[in-house]
């Protein structure tokens, strides 16, 4: 892990910049992790690994930290250990060499594994069905995904270059939202997975632990359970080094242009849509979301 960290603050600054996307199976990832695809699709699950999968921008960072709280009892020490994307490397993650790709870091990781992706459904590693490992899906209306990841292409210097806010509606990296949402929904009735809300979750963020305790078999003190709520706050995250990605060298974030933890807020998509932009927004939601019963709170 450590030595995960250790590259990425000692690599050449131009090592990260701006990856073109390139398709897999028809989805748009980032090259190198294009590059990579073999390795990735022969990862080798175990049946006691926990993926935490979301489209980029639901709240990963947020359930990463709360599940990591829940396993190990809300141990701070532990939390404080490493940041997030140590303690929960990411499955499909690639850099140029020497970086090592999110694979080879779980490799030499000792079980039980706590892995995030933004993978589509159909991407997925097959040895995750195979040793029927639990998921946590989290899902989050798409209008508060896309101001976040526009922000958030802007920050990252990995991600292609968003352009303006108009131009940034094209594609995007990991795909098709809808896709994303739609078929890991229709999932959850084949597999070991756990479909979540971050608009449930701002609404009432100690039920929605309970939720993942007992998805994953945990049962904790009322006091665990309060100070897993008080470390997990918007607030908290955003000032703790260890979930802010503040360790991350500018050269990967840039944290001047636009912090990680941004605003955490539900609806804020209010605040950079314009009616015109929300109406076409609307129709396609419409068409796309036909026949299934998976529900957004869309326009609140
Ligand atoms: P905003 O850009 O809307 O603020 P991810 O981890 O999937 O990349 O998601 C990042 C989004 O989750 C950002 O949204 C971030 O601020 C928000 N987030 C992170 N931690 C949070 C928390 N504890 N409570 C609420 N939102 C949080």
């Amino acid at each position: 892990d450590k030595d995960y960290n250790q590259a990425i603050l000692e690599a050449p600054e131009d090592l990260f910049y701006r990856f073109p996307l390139s398709l897999v199976h028809g989805v748009p990832l980032m090259k190198p992790i294009a590059n990579n695809w073999e390795k990735i699709e022969n990862f080798l699950a175990r049946p006691d690994d926990l993926l935490i999968a979301t489209y980029p921008k639901a709240g990963t960072t947020w359930m990463q930290e709360i599940v990591d709280f829940i396993i190990h009892d809300g141990d701070l020490d532990q939390a404080n250990c490493a940041p997030t994307y140590v303690r929960s490397p990411f499955l499909e993650i690639s850099s140029p060499p020497p970086i090592p790709s999110g694979v080879d870091v779980l490799e030499t990781t000792p079980s039980p594994r706590m892995i995030k992706t933004h993978l589509q459904y159909k991407l997925v590693p097959k040895s995750f069905w195979e040793k029927n490992c639990k998921v946590i899906y989290v899902a989050r209306n798409p209008k508060d995904i896309a101001v976040s990841y526009y922000f958030f292409d802007l920050m990252k210097q990995t991600q292609p270059d968003p352009g303006t806010w108009e131009e940034m509606w094209t594609i995007l990296g990991w795909g098709s939202w809808f896709d994303h949402v739609i078929n890991w929904w229709e999932a959850k009735d084949k597999h070991q997975i756990l479909y979540m809300f971050y608009e449930d979750m701002k609404e009432d963020p100690k039920r929605e632990i309970y939720k993942v305790m007992k998805y994953l078999g945990k049962k904790l003190p009322g006091e665990v359970v309060e100070k897993i709520c008080q470390h997990t706050t918007f607030k908290a995250m955003k000032e703790n080094p260890m979930t802010n990605y503040s360790s991350m060298p500018s050269a990967v974030m840039d944290h001047s242009i636009s912090p990680f933890i941004r605003k955490g807020e539900v609806a804020d998509w209010k605040n950079h849509f314009t009616e015109k932009q929300s109406k076409r927004f609307d129709a396609e939601y419409e068409k796309r979301m036909e026949g299934t019963d998976l529900k957004f709170r869309c326009t609140i």
